[in-house]
């Protein structure tokens, strides 16, 4: 089969000709026809998962396609059905992968470019939003990088389980009519953040915060929590020196600082991530939540992807054509 991937991080990527895999216990062999991009492969590429192994590394945290083969022990699933997967171990970049079946989703009457860019994206905004950010009906909510894949999909989840007030950030004002189109009440570009923010909640504050954004953003939106507002932090888009956080202000304050990894509960939770993703499918296909694809590419043509990521100027989801 064709995969594409790099050996070097953050070195060139090339078109590799590997064995078709095989599935094992508890595994699905999906025939890939679009793979989803995210922020987190080009992480991969730039080497924040460690080095790249010598024959290659193939990333893609998403795929979607067709059933080729089961496992021992998985039922529920038919040769030739159109499924999506989320792909803890990557590969998706790639003519076949192999996906546990517990994140294994039936595309049931989704097209598959949408498919493919929807289970990690809506698995880490429901998760973040409900498991770690406990939203509640009424809540305000708060969300970074708010044009994105994972904010478009976070707003419209937040509003579907009942948020009040929802608020986006975008970096710049190009993304702001596209981002409000999720559903958002106000976007705010960010560099006006905090302070436009801060009076539009006319001195009340955030329920919930989503931030992969990190640094002053982060920083900043704390000094924003309502009395037990939970800031989730689940990524560092800005690649900004960790934070060092005093307790203190938390407990006089009533604040609260979680966080989101989808790949730390697929290892110890994997039930959760099944749970959270499936609730996300779930209110994609009744159309509660719409995914918008603004932008196809070849699967050789990968790094093309990656590089409008890198430069911060990608909105809604890309997708590659694997066929
Ligand atoms: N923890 C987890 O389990 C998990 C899972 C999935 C995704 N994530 C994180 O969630 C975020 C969104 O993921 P996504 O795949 O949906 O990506 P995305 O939001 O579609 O794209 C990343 C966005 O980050 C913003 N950004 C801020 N600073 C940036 C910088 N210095 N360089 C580039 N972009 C910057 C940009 O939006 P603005 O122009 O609006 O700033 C950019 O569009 C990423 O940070 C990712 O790492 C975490």
């Amino acid at each position: 089969m064709r995969a594409v991937g790099f050996t070097i991080n953050g070195g060139q990527f090339s078109v590799f000709a590997r064995p078709i895999p095989q599935p094992g216990p508890g595994e699905v062999l999906i025939e890939v026809a679009y793979a989803g991009v995210n922020f987190a492969e080009l992480q991969h590429w730039r080497g924040d998962f460690g080095p790249a192994e010598t024959d290659g590394d193939i990333p893609g945290l998403e795929a979607a396609g067709r059933v080729v083969a089961l496992g021992d022990g998985v039922t529920g699933f038919d040769e030739g059905q159109a499924v999506t997967a989320y792909l803890p171990n990557f590969g998706g970049y790639a003519e076949y992968v192999v996906a546990p079946a517990a994140f294994t989703y039936a595309a049931k009457d989704l097209r598959l470019d949408s498919a493919a860019a929807a289970p990690t994206v809506l698995t880490t905004a429901y998760g973040a939003l409900v498991g770690s950010g406990h939203l509640q009906p009424g809540d305000t909510v708060l969300i970074h990088a708010a044009a994105g894949g994972v904010g478009t999909a976070a707003a419209q989840i937040a509003r579907a389980l009942g948020a009040g007030t929802i608020i986006g950030t975008v970096g710049s004002a190009a993304k702001v009519e596209f981002a409000r189109s999720f559903g958002y009440d106000h976007i705010v570009v960010r560099n006006e953040f905090p302070g436009t923010v801060s009076d539009l909640l006319d001195g009340a504050g955030i329920d919930v915060v989503l931030d992969p954004v990190g640094g002053a953003t982060r920083a900043a939106s704390i000094d924003l929590l309502a009395p037990f507002g939970r800031l989730v932090a689940f990524g560092d888009a800005g690649n900004h020196p960790d934070l060092t956080l005093p307790v203190q202000p938390l407990w006089k304050n009533n604040r609260m600082v979680g966080g989101f990894n989808i790949g730390h509960l697929a290892r110890h939770a994997p039930q959760l991530v099944t749970r959270f993703g499936q609730a996300g499918l779930d209110l994609l296909q009744t159309g509660a939540v719409r995914i918008d694809i603004t932008g196809e590419v070849p699967l050789a043509d990968a790094k093309l992807a990656l590089d409008q990521l890198a430069a911060g100027v990608n909105r809604g989801k890309l997708v590659l054509r694997v066929r």
